[in-house]
């Protein structure tokens, strides 16, 4: 990592916001950020409260902000009520029914508009046929859709009765799916028979059959399909509906159901360092709060934007920057089904030409590949609409910055790097558009009320210059409120003794230069990024070995990879012999097709070795730093003395 700290400090290029976007910035020039950062430090509860009053609309207003008693069990807002539906849409009724709420452009082209007062109506009819089918407060529905206005109206129409969902990505395997259901206690599936992405259609329904085949689900009693491809799927009565006819002459209004701020609007499972995915369990109030804020401080919204986040609406981005942020501050918002590459690199070019995108918000792995598929595209297309862009999910190098800067933004466009995870609910640290000066690579600063800092292995500041540990200081109210299930992991994970349970541990690893700049390194756990999608090597560890007729022993580690972030790479042995040659190449294929399988294709070990062993200590540990070694090709420099069996290193370092 140090090397990677070091090159990173050098970068010295910086970019101030022009004095047209400081004028007519939400938040305009450093100092109107200064103040608010010193509000928050002034009086931390008093700035809460008055950003919750100003911008959420409560239907029991809180008079309590913050409430420690249970520490690292924070509560925001807690005596007060609200629904987030009703923040979403209701509000916006009367102001601009007509707006269009949601621009949806399907994988074939074809362009589908819904005005807010259409979306309302929509929610509602879904809401009361959850109702219908006894879906009640704090019951949990699990949404298992491809990007489609269908997936935003599911998932308000369970925030509008009060029911918690769960957005599994339409990537996600049979076997990961039944492990989801199963965890959330989900009584009710939404889906659709499939989808189209890059001129192909994806099959979901059968995926959820195979889910409950598994067993485990018996639970959920109605599965809701929406038709998008048309191909006949099998229906099994009475649990299998179809959403045309749940939705059939239900009334087009649903009281909302108001609920605790505390109340869980929805779970979100992503990977951490053991082999169990993690239900990140996110509040309504809080949650809430900071989608909205974001959605106007970092991305400067304003009423005639659009907005395109070109995320999955299955991870946290697409929950935070396609669904509950754009909706609650009434902007458009552009959804697309497809790739970036269908049907040619040009596709994202085209989209915002096409719908005049002001605002683009995107992962630095679109960004490269687009560079790779053709790094002079964006030039063909009319990109003058846009006023601002943005990067989410891994570090972005700062050669790929530039070129999104000069090619995409025609040096015109502030660029905010935003780091934040599936555990924080929104941006945490990001450039300011009309504040910060930006440096490529750099997320910059925290945001008014986030107190981040950089620690060493006792939880002290490393202060400016250095690199370590990423932590927050303090709670904010769109934390993550428990792991579902499993508290004592959350505690663990979070807020570890080491640091006397006080400090927010992220996981990541990053460094602060001279003018307090962070720049996150990457993961400091065993959570690899690849393509911006997180995944516990873990996770793939278990994938493979549960493979028992092959698979012996297998040890997952990750590796720098100039498209993708990170590589998957897979020690493993195998049952019978080691093979070589051709037979390898077959091996590797058909257990990379069983990793697929067992979590889903996004989780394909690039590249698969096979050994006699695994690299062991005495003790019988494997030393996974070699294998990380071996990964990247780096002359093994540490020392081996340990080793059991330095022989196997060779083997590993030849094979395949
Ligand atoms: O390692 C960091 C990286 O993505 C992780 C969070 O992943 P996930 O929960 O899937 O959420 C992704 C979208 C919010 C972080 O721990 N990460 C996210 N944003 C950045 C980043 N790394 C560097 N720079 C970023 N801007």
């Amino acid at each position: 990592m140090s090397s990677t700290i070091e090159s990173v400090l050098q970068e010295s290029r910086l970019f101030p916001p022009s004095p047209q976007f400081v004028k007519q910035a939400n938040i305009s020039g450093m100092e109107a950020y200064r103040k608010l950062v010193a509000e928050a430090e002034r009086d931390f509860e008093g700035f809460w409260a008055r950003v919750a009053r100003e911008t959420l609309l409560w239907s029991k207003p809180f008079t309590q902000t913050l409430d420690e008693s249970k520490a690292p069990f924070y509560r925001w807002f807690y005596d007060g009520e609200l629904n987030a539906s009703y923040n979403c849409l209701d509000r916006h009724l009367k102001s601009q029914p007509d707006k269009v709420a949601i621009l949806f452009e399907a994988d074939d082209g074809k362009v589908t508009r819904i005005t807010y007062k259409e979306l309302h109506r929509e929610v509602c009819r879904m809401a009361n046929a959850l109702h219908a089918h006894g879906i009640k407060l704090g019951d949990r529905v699990l949404i298992y859709m491809p990007m489609s206005i269908q997936v935003v109206v599911a998932m308000q129409a369970c925030a509008r009765i009060g029911a918690t969902h769960s957005v599994v990505f339409g990537g996600f395997s049979a076997k990961s799916l039944q492990e989801r259901i199963i965890d959330a206690g989900a009584t009710e599936v939404i889906t659709a028979d499939g989808q189209f992405r890059g001129g192909r259609e994806i099959p979901l329904k059968p995926v959820v059959d195979e889910a409950f085949a598994m067993g485990g689900c018996e639970k959920v009693r109605n599965v809701i399909v929406y038709k998008r491809t048309g191909s006949s799927v099998p229906m099994r009565a009475p649990r299998d509906k179809w959403w045309h006819d749940v939705v059939k002459g239900q009334a087009e209004q649903c009281d909302p159901v108001n609920v605790n701020a505390e109340h869980p609007l929805f779970i979100l499972y992503t990977s951490g360092s053991t082999g169990k995915p993690k239900g990140v369990q996110h509040s309504t109030g809080g949650y809430l709060l900071w989608a909205m804020l974001t959605m106007k401080w970092v991305f400067d919204n304003k009423p005639s934007d659009i907005f395109w986040c070109t995320a999955d609406v299955g991870w946290v981005t697409g929950h935070t920057y396609i669904n509950y942020g754009p909706l609650a501050v009434g902007t458009t918002v552009v959804m697309f089904e497809g790739v970036p590459t269908y049907p040619d690199a040009g596709r994202f070019w085209k989209i915002i030409q096409d719908h005049k995108v002001n605002v683009f918000y995107t992962a630095p792995t679109a960004i490269r590949s687009l560079i790779k598929a053709g790094g002079e595209l964006p030039k063909k297309y009319d990109l003058s609409s846009l006023r601002l862009l943005g990067t989410v999910g891994e570090p972005i190098n700062p050669e790929a910055w530039m070129w999104y800067h000069n090619t995409v933004g025609r040096e015109r466009c502030p660029i905010v790097d935003t780091w934040w995870q599936t555990e924080t609910g929104g941006i945490l640290i990001s450039p300011l558009p009309g504040v910060t000066p930006t440096k490529p690579g750099s997320a910059t600063l925290p945001l008014p009320g986030i107190f981040a800092d950089i620690v060493d292995e006792t939880g002290q500041s490393v202060g400016k210059g250095k690199g370590g540990i990423l932590v927050i200081k303090r709670p904010w109210p769109a934390m993550l409120r428990t792991i579902w299930g499993d508290p004592e992991r959350y505690k663990k994970t979070y807020f570890p003794d080491d640091f006397k349970g006080k400090l927010y541990l992220a996981g990541d690893g990053a460094s602060m230069d001279e003018e307090g700049y962070f720049r996150i390194v990457g993961r400091i756990d065993d959570v690899l990024n690849v393509s911006g999608h997180r995944l516990g090597t873990m996770e793939v560890e278990s994938a493979l070995v549960a493979n028992s007729k092959l698979v012996a022993e297998a040890a997952v580690v990750g590796r720098p990879d100039e498209l993708t972030g990170e590589a998957i790479v897979a020690f493993v042995v195998l049952k019978g012999h080691r093979p070589t040659g051709d037979e390898a190449h077959k091996m590797a294929e058909e257990l990379r097709n069983w990793v697929a399988k067992e979590i889903g294709p996004l989780a394909k070990p690039k590249d698969i070795r096979f050994g006699d062993n695994l690299p062991k200590t005495r003790s019988g540990k494997i030393m996974r730093r070699l294998l990380r070694a071996i990964a990247r090709g780096e002359t093994i420099a540490q020392d081996v003395s340990t080793l059991e069996n330095p022989a196997i290193l060779e083997q590993l370092k030849q094979a395949m």
